[in-house]
């Protein structure tokens, strides 16, 4: 998987003195149908998410409230995006290792997954995910 698919997407962003709102349609501003919503919060501080890559699932994760680090990896080259704001996310395609880390107090990670849970479609070994990498090739 190509690390140059990951991108952050800004949100729409409707300013308003009675409070802020922003919008997230699929197809429309994040590349894949909506199939499940999960969230991760209450996260110690010091603490990492992740540690893993999906064979097909696609996310896009927004830091609703606070700020975390997420690290991309695709076996070659590694990226970190850092995310502190409600009206923006990072989209993550498919295949990419990604770890969270560096989560502040009150921090509330809101994730969207473009399948249902599968535990099969996780890859939690670097190594056979770097093989899986190779294979591909
Ligand atoms: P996991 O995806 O490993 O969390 P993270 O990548 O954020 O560290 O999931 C942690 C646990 O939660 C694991 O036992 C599976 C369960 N889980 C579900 O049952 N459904 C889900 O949609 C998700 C994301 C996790």
């Amino acid at each position: 998987m190509d690390i140059r698919n990951s991108q952050i997407i800004d949100l729409p962003k409707i300013l308003d003195k009675r409070g802020n709102l922003s919008i997230i349609e699929q197809y429309k501003n994040i590349p894949f149908k909506i199939v499940r919503t999960y969230w991760i919060y209450d996260v110690p501080g010091g603490e990492k998410r992740g540690g893993h890559a999906y064979r097909e699932n696609e996310e896009f994760i927004v830091a609703l409230s606070g700020s975390f680090d997420v690290m991309l990896d695709n076996g070659k080259t590694r990226m970190k995006f850092s995310l502190n704001r409600s009206y923006y996310g990072l989209y993550v395609p498919k295949g990419l290792w990604r770890e969270m880390d560096n989560f502040s107090t009150n921090s509330l990670a809101l994730v969207l997954a473009s399948t249902p849970y599968d535990a099969g479609d996780y890859i939690y070994d670097y190594n056979d995910f770097i093989d899986l990498n190779n294979e591909r090739k």
